[in-house]
């Protein structure tokens, strides 16, 4: 099976930007850009949890999905702050990003939280957008391979094939995030490649072969041409560039006409 057998899909990753007036702005103005994306390449917002249901209404109708950037893995109970799966689904949210390096690096997320949450995720019915990626140290060290199976092993153990192909993989190399660093081509490609081999020995190939992985970090405008042509690269999270209508619309626009 070939790339094109694989669902592209370009997610903004919001992070803690747009109050609701903003955030609906901002899809009114992606909405009619992206439209003509629709059926090719799965367009998706994740947004704080502030502005779900806003962005639930704004998006109707259209082919932008909604995806919320964080969620708990019990059900319900005594957890001050935190919010369950069925409460993002009982909102309309379809997507969730899980294990981001933010989340891994100043709120304490490790592998097995990473684990737990995409677990409760895929139990709800949401589909699991699932961080990897390595630090600059590691890179440095040459351990990237060792730390992404590690992750890939960990954060999707006990999770069903059937499961794991509703599952997104973001590669996200730490360094690369928010710096104005991106990860070459064909660095991407490399780690990209890995995690679908990965894939393939903890599953099967025709498993791996359905799984959408996509690179995230620094993409934008310019870049995302040369980094979505790449055969592993299905897609990507984008940051900083996804709080721009136009940008993010040219990054669509680059994977629908790959
Ligand atoms: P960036 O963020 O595009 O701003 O680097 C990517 C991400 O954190 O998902």
């Amino acid at each position: 099976m070939k790339k094109d057998v694989r669902k592209a899909i370009i997610a903004g990753n919001w992070k803690m930007n747009k109050t609701r007036p903003e955030a609906k702005e901002l899809l009114e103005a992606i909405k009619p850009l992206v439209a003509n994306a629709n059926g090719k390449v799965e367009v998706i917002a994740c947004v704080p949890f502030t502005n779900l249901e806003t962005a639930v209404a704004a998006t109707e109708g259209s082919n932008v999905k909604v995806g919320a950037e964080n969620v708990h893995f019990e059900k319900s109970g005594a957890y001050t702050g935190e919010i369950s799966a069925d409460m993002l689904v009982e909102v309309g949210v379809e997507y969730v990003v899980i294990g981001h390096s933010e989340r891994r690096q100043y709120f304490g997320e490790t592998d097995e939280t990473v684990n737990k949450r995409t677990k409760a995720a895929l139990a709800a019915g949401l589909k699991p957008i699932v961080c990897v990626g390595e630090l600059l140290w590691e890179r440095e060290c040459s351990i990237t391979e060792e730390v992404i199976a590690r992750q890939i092993k960990l954060d999707l153990f006990d999770v069903a094939a059937e499961d794991v192909k509703k599952t997104v993989i973001a590669y996200e190399p730490v360094w690369a995030i928010g710096t104005g660093k991106t990860a070459t081509a064909d660095q991407a490609e490399e780690v990209c490649a890995f995690i679908r081999n990965t894939l393939a020995k903890l599953y099967d190939e025709q498993t791996a072969q359905a799984v959408t992985i996509q690179y995230g970090g620094s993409m934008n405008a310019t870049n995302c041409a040369e980094l979505l042509s790449k055969e592993n690269v299905d897609g990507g999270l984008i940051g900083g560039a996804s709080l721009k209508a136009n940008d993010f619309n040219t990054i669509v626009q680059a994977a629908v006409n790959l």
